[in-house]
């Protein structure tokens, strides 16, 4: 013991951070072990070199300096679902081929911590307050199903999309809990893979790691880009090739809209030959907090929203749109040699980003404080800064009100990106798609709801219809179930058919 105590002091020494084990001796021998083992794991040489890295960067790539930089996405790499409408059925049709003999996975990314939405739970387990109460995790789950089975009655083969997620160490347990309390939601409990990224010290500006209490580091996930990592350390570029997977989809937990494994998007890409490509949608407002999907020195990049700067943000083109308009929505297509590429090789590269945050801290004396100002870093890998190692890269551009709604902050009057307007966005797209169905709603007169409501009476509040991804992937196979026929909200259609709640729980 003694002698592991005292390499531990010495390595501490060594990196400069033998404060971190300032209140030893005022912990119980169980904190001791459990601090112990909590140190022994961790690489300080590295934590310092990623810090002063992170460090300089920050510092050298004034946002002012990338203005000059930043080029958009050219029209050559680009497709799109509205202004090529006549190649979709193709990419469509290739996408399911794909899917149809196994070659496609997804993998989510669900390591972070929802700090914005304020829950002490991972995100795919909130339940937005649907009729049908589903949470994020089982919506995903049901359009894996659907989707299986559309590929398999094209082409009569059974198929299995594999579904990867990525946890943290915040979240792991709870999120496999989850699952299994949940039977996978029907799918196969072997295709569902759970793996579980890094995590990093939180630092002071001086390069010390921070502790949250006298006995505990203050830890965060290493970001969404610590993805590559993981993929490496946990074998999954491994599992990935056994099981055949050639393309994977990538995406994140909070957009009620995804399209899991999209046919078009995958087959776009694939007919392409992209090894790595981005799902967008057009930024309208120079202010929304998404990235933006650009060149930044002739290499492919998103710069997020909160590294770029106002005037940059405002600039349009000659066609009055905005110059960076390529909003990201975190879908991203990778080929499995590209990722297997970045694992091997340049995961090294990749630079963390600095977030100036407010710690939580133990002080000399042992006190918690509360800081009211930026009083650290957490450093994160992005997802989408492996953009630059493409060879073939491509851009996907799709619509807002048909394939992005994110959960993101609490309700709040006028909130943005709330559990009610992702709520109001998946039931107003199955509004649509009951429309171009052939289907009516009607009011509780009998009278039928004009297809754009009226906002007289001061309501911009969906019609409440509910349509379970077990039934409809993207809109499909409505008609049998809606054609000629009036429906008085709320309207749920799942696999039982179509029904109408005599109670409007919503
Ligand atoms: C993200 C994108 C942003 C995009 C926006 C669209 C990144 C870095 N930024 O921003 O460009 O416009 O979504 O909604 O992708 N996650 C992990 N591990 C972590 C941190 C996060 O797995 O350590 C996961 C989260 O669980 C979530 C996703 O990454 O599924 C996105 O994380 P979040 O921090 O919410 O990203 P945004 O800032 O909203």
């Amino acid at each position: 013991m003694e002698s592991t105590r005292s390499r531990l002091a010495h390595r501490l020494a060594e990196a400069g951070q033998s404060h971190l084990v300032q209140f030893w001796d005022e912990l119980t021998p169980e904190q001791q072990a459990e601090m112990t083992s909590d140190l022994e794991a961790m690489d300080f040489q590295e934590i310092n070199k990623f810090f002063r890295s992170a460090m300089e960067v920050s510092h050298s790539s004034k946002q002012e300096k990338m203005d000059a930089r930043m080029e958009p996405v050219p029209r050559e790499v680009l497709g799109s679902v509205t202004r090529d409408r006549d190649c979709l059925k193709d990419w469509e049709e290739k996408g399911l081929r794909c899917i149809s003999q196994s070659s496609v996975a997804v993998l989510l990314l669900a390591g972070g911590q929802g700090t914005r939405l304020g829950v002490s739970y991972p995100k795919g387990m909130y339940d937005v307050g649907l009729p049908s109460h589903k949470t994020l995790f089982q919506i995903q789950a049901e359009r894996i199903l659907r989707l299986q089975q559309l590929a398999e009655q094209r082409h009569g083969a059974k198929c299995c999309i594999p579904w990867y997620i990525m946890t943290s160490g915040r979240t792991m347990e709870s999120t496999k809990t989850f699952f299994s309390r949940h039977s996978y939601f029907g799918l196969c409990k072997d295709n569902v893979i759970f793996f579980q990224q890094g995590m990093l010290p939180a630092m002071d500006y001086n390069g010390k790691i921070i502790l949250e209490s006298k006995n505990k580091l203050a830890m965060a996930p290493d970001g969404n880009g610590g993805l590559y990592r993981a993929l490496g350390t946990q074998g999954i570029v491994e599992d990935m090739d056994r099981r055949g997977v050639k393309f994977i989809h990538v995406y994140c937990v909070d957009n009620i809209l995804v399209k899991v494994a999209d046919p078009a998007f995958v087959g776009f890409c694939v007919q392409k030959g992209g090894d790595c490509g981005a799902k967008v949608v057009e930024k309208t407002n120079p202010t929304e907090a998404v990235g933006v999907v650009c060149k930044v020195d002739g290499r492919y990049q998103v710069v997020e929203y909160s590294e770029i700067t106002l005037a940059t943000a405002e600039k349009r083109s000659v066609d009055g749109r905005l110059m960076f308009n390529a909003g990201n929505v975190a879908n991203h297509f990778f080929t499995l040699a590209f990722l297997r590429d970045i694992v091997k090789t340049f995961e090294p590269q990749l630079q963390h980003h600095v977030a100036q945050k407010k710690i939580l801290y133990v002080d000399t004396q042992g006190r918690l404080i509360k800081p009211d100002k930026p009083n650290g870093i957490k450093m994160e890998k992005f997802v989408f800064d492996i953009f630059q190692f493409a060879k073939a890269f491509v851009v996907y551009e799709v619509l807002r009100e048909d394939e992005f709604s994110a959960l993101k902050n609490a309700d709040s009057q006028d909130g943005k990106d709330t559990p009610t307007t992702v709520k109001h966005a998946l039931m107003s797209l199955h509004h649509r798609w009951v429309l171009n169905a052939a289907g009516h709603f009607i009011d509780e007169n009998g009278t039928r709801v004009p297809a754009i409501p009226s906002l007289k009476d001061g309501t911009d509040l969906p019609i409440k219809c509910e349509i379970s991804p077990l039934v409809s992937y993207g809109g499909e196979g409505l008609e049998e179930l809606v054609s000629g026929r009036e429906f008085r909200p709320t309207l749920v259609i799942d696999e039982s058919g179509a029904h109408e709640l005599v109670k409007n729980g919503l």
